[in-house]
């Protein structure tokens, strides 16, 4: 299994490009089911789970091609609606082809995506949704089977908010039959995106981005051409870098107005944080002040940023609350954090963090992706070497991250 071993200490300089988002590619790519011609997508990553899900569509017949950042998606032949449990269980996102293939064929069969490391992420609000547009759905042995001759527009409110229930009962309404209103809607930008896309393909959707979105079904949607958003995930992971390690880094492809609760808190720490309409800018003399940290959904500090805000905490001076709100169980970076001499304390679902002087090199594991993203920036400021283990959860969210890494004047090398 590979490893990342980072050399700490260096400041950031320099510029890279963002990837386009993962959380976008992915409910994109799986709308792809839904049209009649092919979908003709830009900046896709080449991620673990951008490719997993390809090959997910394929299995049920679409015709994929690629090339560099470019997926061509053709789901005009499909012969089986089934998502089978091996590759569902590598990536629950897979969940998201079960609107779009019970919307166009009347059935799918979608493996039950099960526990997860980062807490036990039930599909519920998902089955309830597709069951209030008139689906019949019954869990048989570890799969949900679902059936509707044609789905029914419905009013349907979402007792949490959820970003992939949102985006796969949106992908379902657009080819229902009536107006489909969903209440307590996930404003995330990925499903602003995704709704951006749906309505090139001929989709009649009205207020993405706010609480409440609605959807007139149509009969058809057809292929279009579609750049992904920029992943902001991503940026703010380079932007906790450029601030932890005192340096100076320009994100080109990256847009501030989806980072407002991320830059707010870099500011707070002391970083400088400057942008235009397609990059930013980030300073830092590597001074930080700690800063509470509280995740909610959009646009409130995201889930997604919490690890990487927690290692930024580990240096600065003073106390820093970081709660989190949205998953239960997402503080396996502490554990590791504290390997390299962090001084943490978790009381239920927050973290004291008590910022040292210095954090030291030291061998860590990788537990989840984000978790992973959090190692990487301690290590960049740690003193001499720190080894990550399984960094394969690395690979299923940050496109070329020692390229990018070495590019801003990194040290860090991948082994076996
Ligand atoms: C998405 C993102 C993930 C991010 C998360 C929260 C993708 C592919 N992944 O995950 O990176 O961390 O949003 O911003 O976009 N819940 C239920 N019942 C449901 C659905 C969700 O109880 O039917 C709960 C979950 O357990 C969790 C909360 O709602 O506590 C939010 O989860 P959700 O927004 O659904 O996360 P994902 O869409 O899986």
């Amino acid at each position: 299994m590979d490893k990342l071993v980072i050399e700490g200490g260096i400041p950031l300089q320099g510029e890279i490009t963002i990837s386009g988002a993962k959380n976008a590619a992915l409910p994109i790519l799986c709308a792809s089911l839904l049209a009649e011609t092919p979908l003709k997508l830009s900046a896709v990553a080449k991620l673990k789970d951008v490719g997993t899900t390809i090959t997910l569509l394929e299995h049920m017949g679409v015709q994929a091609s690629r090339s560099e950042d470019r997926v061509v998606l053709d789901a005009s032949h499909i012969h089986t609606q089934e998502a089978p449990y091996e590759m569902v269980k590598t990536m629950r996102a897979s969940i998201l082809v079960l609107g779009p293939l019970l919307a166009r064929f009347g059935h799918a069969r979608v493996s039950l995506p099960g526990g997860c490391a980062i807490g036990s992420r039930p599909v519920d609000l998902h089955i309830k949704g597709l069951q209030a547009m008139g689906a019949e759905i019954h869990i048989e042995h570890g799969y949900i089977e679902a059936r509707a001759s044609k789905l029914k527009g419905a009013r349907y409110f979402m007792d949490m908010v959820t970003v992939t229930g949102t985006e796969n009962l949106m992908m379902a309404a657009c080819l229902a039959d009536g107006t489909t209103v969903l209440e307590n809607a996930a404003k995330e930008p990925e499903v602003v995106d995704l709704a951006d896309c749906l309505i090139k393909m001929g989709a009649r959707i009205e207020g993405a981005g706010t609480d409440i979105i609605t959807i007139h079904g149509v009969e058809r949607l057809h292929g279009c051409d579609h750049q992904v958003v920029c992943d902001r995930i991503e940026a703010g992971t380079y932007m906790v870098a450029a601030a932890m390690t005192g340096g100076c880094v320009k994100l080109n492809n990256a847009r501030a107005d989806l980072l407002d609760a991320v830059i707010e808190k870099l500011r707070d720490a002391g970083v400088t944080v400057e942008s235009d309409a397609t990059s930013i800018t980030v300073k830092s003399n590597g001074k930080l002040k700690a800063v509470n940290i509280r995740t909610a959904p959009h646009p409130a500090f995201p889930t997604d940023m919490q690890a990487q805000m927690m290692a930024l905490n580990t240096i600065a001076d003073g106390v820093a609350k970081v709660t989190e709100t949205i998953f239960e169980n997402r503080f396996m970076h502490v554990q590791e954090m504290q390997r390299l001499g962090a001084q943490i304390e978790v009381e239920g679902n927050t973290a004291i963090v008590r910022g040292v002087p210095k954090l030291e090199g030291a061998t860590v594991m990788a537990t989840d992706l984000r978790a992973s993203a959090s190692l990487v920036l301690a290590a960049l400021v740690a003193s001499g070497e720190t080894i990550i283990e399984r960094i394969y959860h690395l690979d299923r969210g940050y496109e070329n991250l020692e390229e990018k890494l070495t590019a801003l004047g990194a040290k860090v090398k991948r082994t076996s």
